[in-house]
């Protein structure tokens, strides 16, 4: 008796933590225009969302758009489900406006991907799966705001990686100095990883987040914050493109960055389950890939890190559907992947690199 009265109490938790995290809606929502108006105004108090009264209608209107979109998917059979997250009044067209970060246009702009070595190329004996979380390589889930810095956070996630697979320790490192003194690259307007890489390397270290935390918008470049205390890093090699097994090499090693195809309604409102699609290989949106592996059925995956907060998708990841058969990856995962080379268990930089530069 008391053993069952105890697992309906953890039972009960579970839900009550459950309702607390994730916002739901059932069939009886949908039925009028006034149901709709009420399940409206309690998606606006659980994300807190103001907005002044004569936006409402206009964003009520947007959110049984996004409403409708989510339902007919969530009835469909995909191994994904979607929700009505904070981003539920906002058209894709709104949201991707605010966080896209244009890579394919830079890319453009700056000329062909450079081909680099590839020092994980031979690589041969793969595991299965791996997880770098479980590591204690990943620091926690960020959120770059109403801000186009996914390639910040791209950047910081790979180098928070290598710098504790290296020395031990994980650091929380800083966005915004790349934001702010990067200026290879565009802060809250976008940028290349591969450009924050090269950065870092060129400024002897990126400085922790701590010292130089993150504002979402573009600040001027404080020198004195940026120079110490920093995690050096040796420079960046390029994943060979459109191939998923090269890219599986590398994340067997360490933490990549990638670029992704992140437009799309189904992306805004990701919650759970193997992703896999609608999207397109336009690539406007930096992630970094911190693990791969297979579900029960056999749907293999990559683990991606994105920076939208801890409430959107799987606590801030999102499983994307691996081998795909499409040289390009699903989203044009494996068109940008790169990640830092950090030679040295230290971050002290050594006299003899000081010499070569
Ligand atoms: C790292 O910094 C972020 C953003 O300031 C913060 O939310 C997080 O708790 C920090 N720590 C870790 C270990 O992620
Ligand atoms: C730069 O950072 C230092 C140290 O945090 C601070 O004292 C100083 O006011 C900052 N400078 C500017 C221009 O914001």
């Amino acid at each position: 008796m008391y053993m069952w009265k105890l697992i309906l109490v953890v039972f009960s938790l579970a839900l009550a933590f459950r309702l607390a995290e994730s916002f739901d809606y059932d069939e009886r929502d949908l039925a009028s225009e006034e149901s709709l108006w009420d399940l409206y105004e309690r998606w606006r108090s659980h994300h807190t969302v103001s907005c002044d009264m004569k936006e409402k209608q206009k964003r009520f209107n947007v959110f049984k758009e996004n409403l409708k979109h989510i339902h007919n998917v969530n009835q469909m059979d995909r191994p994904y489900k979607l929700e009505l997250n904070k981003f539920a009044d906002m058209t894709n067209y709104e949201f991707m406006n605010t966080r896209s970060s244009k890579i394919s246009h830079y890319r453009m702009l700056r000329g062909p991907r450079r081909t680099t070595d590839f020092r994980h190329g031979g690589v041969d004996s793969l595991p299965h799966s791996i997880d770098w979380r479980k590591k204690g390589a990943v620091t926690g889930i960020k959120d770059q705001g109403k801000c186009g810095s996914c390639w910040a956070f791209s950047t910081v996630v790979a180098v928070e990686g290598v710098n504790k697979i290296k020395t031990g320790e994980l650091v929380n490192l800083s966005e915004q100095e790349l934001v702010d003194c990067n200026k290879e690259n565009q802060g809250c307007d976008g940028g290349l990883m591969e450009q924050a890489f090269e950065f870092i390397k060129q400024s002897d270290g990126l400085t922790t987040e701590k010292n130089y935390p993150y504002e979402a918008k573009d600040e001027s470049c404080n020198s004195s914050k940026m120079n110490s205390p920093v995690v050096i890093i040796d420079g960046y090699e390029m994943v060979p493109e459109k191939d998923e097994k090269s890219l599986m090499k590398a994340v067997a090693k360490q933490p990549v960055s990638i670029a992704i195809d992140a437009g799309g309604k189904d992306f805004q409102f990701y919650s759970e389950g193997v992703f896999t699609g609608d999207c397109g290989t336009e690539l406007n949106h930096g992630v970094a890939v911190v693990g791969y592996g297979a579900t029960h059925d056999g749907t293999k995956y990559w683990i991606v890190k994105n920076s939208w907060g801890e409430d959107w998708g799987e606590k801030g990841y999102i499983r994307m559907q691996r081998d795909i058969g499409a040289r390009e990856g699903l989203c044009g995962l494996t068109l940008e992947a790169s990640y830092p080379i950090k030679l040295h268990s230290d971050n002290v930089k050594k006299a003899s690199q000081k010499d070569e530069l």
